[in-house]
């Protein structure tokens, strides 16, 4: 294992003011995705429309890093030169997402393990050589009636493990992405108790296989009432509940947090990032590493707006989250 190289590009994806696009959605979610702003899908519309999110202007002063799905890192820019080429020259580093999706648990139908671990090695040696220098797996963790079961987080957290020692081997800084979901009516503790609980099982599983920590990113949600609760709680109760849940179920000597969005709005994304960077000091730098809270405004602008509506919708977004890094964003920014 090649520990430098590891600790020299997960520190630099967590590198002050930046954070990572996940642009991964596999071809179904983003084919359905471009649907639902009226636009046909095809592997060109989905080429399209990532290069042209990829070729905004100075976009890496806030994007060091982009999660790239099988398809498109075997795609060509505009100007043709290779997409994870590309990325490298503005010194933005490629990434893929290596897990190959969230699979019926068996004995558990309404729980989900993530799939990808046969042939691992071999795709991510490919993907080395490709250019990729990191990489992304998620687990789903619902929260509902008996849910999670304890089958759902030990063989998550096995098979998270298990993906990371894989990718650390050929060369890839494993984001470890345990995602516990938005839905449902849950409030903000029950999602605070699971989410301690998948963290600290797949510590301990990264722990028994040997992960290299400083060579490892996290990719965790935050503590938020479900979807459906009627007591949501405030922005700054959940920055706070995020941090101490962190604190007490992650090791400190990891270099940084990339937070997923699942589905919260754009601003309160942002707002919540920024929060945690201004209130407290942790051992870790606190980024981003959102889907649609980065996306949604750009892929709207794309169906109804010219290319340059889009990139501007998407940079503008990148800047609010950079902002946030440093706990620099305000609400009137926005505007
Ligand atoms: P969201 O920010 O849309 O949750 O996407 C992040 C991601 O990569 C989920 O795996």
């Amino acid at each position: 294992m090649d520990k430098a190289l590891l600790e020299k590009n997960a520190n630099k994806l967590v590198a002050p003011g930046r954070g990572i696009l996940a642009a991964d959605e596999s071809t179904g979610t983003m084919s359905s995705r471009l649907k639902g702003v009226g636009v046909s899908p095809s592997e060109e519309a989905r080429r399209s429309y990532r290069a042209n999110l990829f070729s905004t202007p100075n976009c890496q002063s806030a994007v060091s890093g982009v999660i790239l799905f099988d398809e498109t890192i075997r795609q060509k820019m505009d100007d043709g030169a290779a997409v994870p080429d590309y990325l490298a020259e503005n010194d933005i580093l490629p990434g893929i997402k290596v897990d190959t999706g969230a699979k019926s648990l068996a004995n558990f139908s309404d729980e989900k393990v993530t799939e990808g671990l046969d042939g691992l090695q071999e795709r991510c040696a490919e993907y080395f050589a490709m250019g990729a220098r990191f990489a992304k797996w998620r687990a789903v963790i619902a929260i509902g009636d008996g849910m999670p079961s304890q089958a759902c987080i030990s063989v998550n957290a096995h098979a998270l493990a298990r993906y990371a020692a894989i990718c650390q081997e050929q060369g890839l800084v494993p984001i470890i992405e345990p995602e516990v979901l938005m839905d449902g009516a849950h409030d903000a503790a029950r999602c605070y108790e699971v989410t301690a609980e998948i963290l600290s099982a797949t510590f301990s599983a990264c722990e028994v296989q040997g992960v290299h920590i400083p060579g490892a990113l996290l990719k965790p949600n935050m503590i938020i009432a479900g979807k459906a609760c009627t007591q949501q709680i405030s922005r700054e109760e959940v920055a706070q509940l995020t941090l101490k849940c962190l604190g007490e179920n992650v090791p400190s000597n990891l270099p940084g947090i990339v937070f997923l969005s699942g589905g919260q709005s754009d601003e309160d994304a942002t707002a919540h990032l920024n929060i945690m960077n201004s209130i407290d000091s942790v051992p870790w730098e606190l980024s981003y590493s959102y889907g649609r809270a980065l996306q949604a405004a750009a892929l709207q602008a794309w169906a109804t707006g010219t290319p340059e509506d889009s990139q501007k919708a998407f940079s503008h977004r990148a800047q609010m989250n950079s902002l946030a890094r440093y706990g620099n964003w305000s609400e009137t920014l926005e505007s």
